[in-house]
């Protein structure tokens, strides 16, 4: 099939470089001239696991192009994948005006290019935006066409193996020949036998917000079960494999640590709260999920206010991971953007690695936090003379570490876990003083 795609980011780049992987024609469209010409040089712009392999093939025979004019991409192509940034506007309702705004483009290019076509919303977007972009274009064509919603459940860092091996696909459309051209399209994905379940549009604009609040709630109650656990002194470790082994409840998405972060699940939570108080609802049980993850994401700095009775100024602190989960260098929403603020407040020094995500934090963040922060290039050089390390993120290079090396080099060996790598047992062992999530402090 030949396919357009409308905005390059990491949803639509996955979502271009997979559809040609699977022996499609696909023309990937982008504003930003020079991350075209990047493209087009055979550079993958963002970090993604296994991307690189499959876009460098991709490229190589010949069916995966850039370009920066829609038109382009529009005459030649059967199914336009619309994957434009939604960012949070007013309200915290998400900003529709890219989608649009290219909606009233393809409006235009109907009329130039007449034939039938399927514009799809891969963008996480409010329900009612189908309809939305339909009246769009229908107001500046006759031409025959559908807008269907397909919303996309891939997570950053497993985002490609999230597309080719999808647990199932949502296509929201009630027309029937778009449903048939979506069913051949991502038939090539589903071979083991996953579903790809055909709805209306707005059930699955809605399916996408009920799959990210759902897991941020079930998060958000792990968290407040471990904050239980340390009142009560017991240990999440042992709770979390007591219900988890519920098949009701699963096992997965069921780790405590210090709040949830990412592009995605703050935007939509705070998205389907606003969608549902439009419609007269008020969503209550998500009130307290944003309020949660909110004190939970800094809910290490409570710890070290305790720990050293309120005084922190002075000292220099290590940080061990700042994307807001391992095998990504996003840092939006992430949870050490907050403590690294709050710690530069107090006045505390820090010395801070990542292996991925040092330049976007850089980017993200005040020249006052800056100023108290040194980043250095590998893991052990951050625990070198400092009198205690926090763990933000959970890379697996932090998982393994020598545990001697931190009594011999630190000037105390304390560790604040924000992410419960350690067997208390091993932490006991080497001597540590360690404080995790949910767990009994190791002192
Ligand atoms: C999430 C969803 O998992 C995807 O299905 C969805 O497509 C995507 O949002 C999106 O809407 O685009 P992502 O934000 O990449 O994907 O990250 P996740 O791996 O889901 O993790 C989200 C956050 O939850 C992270 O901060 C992570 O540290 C935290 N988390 C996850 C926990 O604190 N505990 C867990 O047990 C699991």
């Amino acid at each position: 099939m030949k396919i357009g795609v409308i905005g390059t980011g990491y949803v639509g780049l996955v979502t271009g470089t997979c559809f040609a992987d699977s022996g499609n024609d696909v023309i990937c469209v982008d504003i930003d001239e020079k991350k075209v010409q990047r493209m087009q040089n055979g550079e993958v712009p963002i970090y993604e696991p296994g991307l690189n392999r499959v876009f460098d093939r991709a490229i190589r025979e010949k069916r995966l192009h850039f370009t920066t004019r829609i038109e382009e991409a529009f005459k030649e192509s059967e199914i336009i994948f619309l994957c434009l940034p939604t960012p949070p506007g007013a309200n915290g309702q998400a900003d529709l005006s890219f989608v649009l705004d290219v909606a009233n483009d393809l409006g235009d290019l109907f009329n130039k290019y007449p034939g039938y076509k399927v514009i799809v919303n891969k963008s996480t977007v409010p329900v009612g935006t189908a309809d939305k972009v339909k009246e769009k274009i229908a107001q500046k064509t006759d031409t025959e066409f559908d807008v269907v919603s397909n919303p996309e459940f891939l997570r950053e860092g497993a985002a490609v193996e999230d597309f080719m091996k999808p647990e199932r696909v949502v296509v929201g459309t009630t027309s029937e020949k778009a449903a048939d051209l979506m069913t051949t399209l991502y038939e090539p994905f589903v071979r083991s036998g996953n579903p790809i379940i055909i709805m209306d549009e707005r059930s699955s604009e809605l399916t996408k917000y009920a799959a990210n609040a759902m897991l941020a709630t079930k998060i958000t109650f792990m968290n407040e079960i471990a904050n239980v656990c340390e009142k009560v002194g017991a240990n999440v470790d042992n709770v979390r494999r007591g219900i988890g082994t519920d098949t009701r409840i699963g096992k997965r998405f069921l780790f405590a640590g210090i709040g949830y972060g990412g592009s995605c699940f703050p935007k939509d939570v705070q998205a389907i709260h606003h969608t549902a108080d439009e419609y007269g609802y008020e969503f209550k049980i998500l009130d307290s999920v944003m309020k949660v993850n909110e004190s939970q994401k800094v809910s290490i700095v409570d710890k070290m206010k305790l720990y050293y009775n309120g005084n922190l100024e002075g000292k220099t602190v290590g940080i061990w991971g700042l994307s807001f989960k391992p095998e990504t260098d996003d840092i939006r929403e992430a949870p050490s953007l907050y403590i690294t603020e709050q710690l530069a407040k107090m006045g505390v020094s820090m010395k801070a690695y990542d292996p991925e995500a040092i330049e976007t934090f850089k980017e993200a963040s005040s020249d006052e936090t800056l100023s108290k922060m040194q980043f250095v290039e590998d893991r052990d050089s951050v625990i070198d003379g400092v009198d205690a390390l926090i763990i933000c993120t959970e890379w697996n290079e932090f998982r393994r570490p020598d545990m001697d090396r931190f009594a011999e080099v630190m000037n105390e060996p304390v560790i604040f876990d924000g992410r419960n790598l350690y067997d208390l047992d091993r932490a006991r062992d080497a001597g540590l003083t360690y404080i995790s999530v949910g767990r009994p402090s190791v002192n």
